[in-house]
């Protein structure tokens, strides 16, 4: 298995331009099997969890041509083999598999697949998607190690479903399900993220009639026959938030492309309060050095517009040089704050209160050393802290960041830090 090497101290100065989003393309790429019909996107990431999803689609009958060059996938679902979905192994590797239940129910009337994976951040429970579909008239067959799902009526049982948790993939498979029936129905504390957004509207350009995108209250009129068409990925906001945060560790200058800043507030909100010195351009974010940081009383993680798990950890790194005491709440995820303890194997002060809370206080000079990747952000930011780390730092299970950083290395690299990719024989 790979590493990477990293020698902390470079200050980074460059150009870095971010790609489209994992968690966008992931239901936009399921969204494409409503329909006949082919559908084109652009700005899909190369990155290891779409590689999976779209051999899923092979492995299950559909055609998929991609053009990593160009970023570029066309999906044409003329059929979809519900018997081999059955047996794939491949969807145990990717949580977001579950995406494939929305539009195989709607267009098949079945959906049968081994309970999907994914990162180790806690326990992240299927009944908001499986209970959704259950009150929309699916009979739920098997929900243990296997998910198996039939809807054989012609109508929705409910119009209307109240989601237990703002569930951003749970919204996205109800959303594309219902918009593959003849009818309306309402969706109560629906998820509001950018990529839950982005979905929405294509399922619009599609066809289906959606308001209230961007709120918790979704009205979704569906209809059977919806159209292919050609979709772009929207970027990436979690890699800004990392490449901003690479930058301000290392006292650099950088400017990070590509950007919809709406989506990142809470983020500059929380970077405004410990005095980080950055400017928002048009579609553009610029990193300049910042003299003191100093600690934020209270980092806590909530659903959009609140401060994003995904961004959690990588951020953690920054709160180890900020002057003063810090506390993280991470209210979402139960297993999200173990890279705190890698940071403490490199010299951090830390006290982790338990699974959700814990104090950091700072700064903290860092020192290289080995530490591992506990999941694909805490991966993120354990490179993050190499980067401004004292001698060399080994990051282990890079395998996890893999699946969600395109050229990840490549693009630190561009801007003058030190890493490299050991390749283990
Ligand atoms: N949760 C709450 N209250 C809520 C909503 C969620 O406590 O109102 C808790 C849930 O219980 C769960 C966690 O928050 O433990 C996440 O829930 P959600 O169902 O929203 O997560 P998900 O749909 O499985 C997606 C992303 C994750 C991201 C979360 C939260 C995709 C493919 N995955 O997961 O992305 O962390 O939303 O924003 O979109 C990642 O990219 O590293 C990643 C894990």
């Amino acid at each position: 298995m790979s590493h990477f090497e990293i020698e902390g101290g470079n200050v980074l100065e460059g150009e870095i331009t971010i790609p489209g989003a994992k968690n966008a393309a992931l239901p936009m790429l399921c969204a494409a099997l409503l329909t006949k019909e082919k559908c084109v996107f652009y700005n899909v990431p190369n990155i290891e969890d779409i590689e999976v999803l779209l051999d899923i689609f092979q492995e299950i009958g559909i055609q998929v041509s991609r053009d990593l060059e160009s970023h570029t996938v066309e999906i044409q679902a003329h059929n979809i083999d519900v018997e081999k979905l059955r047996k794939c192994e491949k969807v145990k590797k990717l949580r977001a598999s579950l995406l494939i239940m929305g539009p195989l129910l709607a267009r098949c009337g079945e959906c049968e697949m081994m309970q999907p994976g994914g990162c180790i951040i806690g326990a992240r429970p299927n009944f908001i998607h499986v209970d959704g579909l259950r009150t929309l008239g699916a009979d739920v067959l098997r929900e243990d190690e296997v998910i198996h799902l039939k809807f054989q009526k012609n109508r929705l049982a409910e119009q209307r479903v109240l989601l237990s948790e703002a569930s951003v993939t749970g919204t996205e498979n109800l959303a594309i399900f219902l918009s593959g029936q003849d009818e309306k129905a309402e969706l109560y504390f629906a998820a509001a993220e950018s990529h839950v957004q982005a979905t929405l509207r294509m399922l619009q350009q599609m066809g289906a009639d959606i308001d209230g995108i961007g709120t918790h209250h979704l009205k979704i009129q569906g209809k059977k026959q919806l159209n292919g068409g050609e979709f772009v990925i929207p970027p990436d906001g979690i890699l800004v938030g990392t490449y901003a945060i690479a930058g301000i560790l290392t006292k650099g200058d950088i400017l990070i492309k590509n950007i919809d800043h709406k989506e990142l507030f809470s983020f500059y909100g929380s970077l405004k309060r410990m005095g980080a010195n950055f400017i928002m351009e048009e579609g553009a974010l610029r990193i300049k050095p910042t003299k003191k940081l100093i600690a934020l009383p209270r980092l806590q993680t909530a659903i959009f517009p609140g401060f994003s798990t995904d961004l959690q950890s990588p951020f953690g790194v920054l709160l180890t040089q900020c002057e003063g005491e810090s506390m993280i709440f991470e209210t979402l995820f139960e297993n999200r704050l173990t890279y705190l303890y890698e940071l403490q194997k490199m010299g951090a002060q830390v006290e982790i209160f338990n699974a959700r809370q814990a104090r950091v206080t700072g700064p903290t000079p860092l020192k290289g050393t080995e530490v591992q990747s506990w999941d694909l952000r805490a991966g993120a930011a354990m490179v993050l802290a190499g980067l401004v780390a004292e001698g060399i730092t080994k990051v282990t299970n890079i395998n996890y960041i893999d699946r969600g950083y395109e050229n990840f290395e490549k693009n630190f690299e561009a801007v003058g830090a030190k890493i490299r990719r050991v390749s283990s024989s």
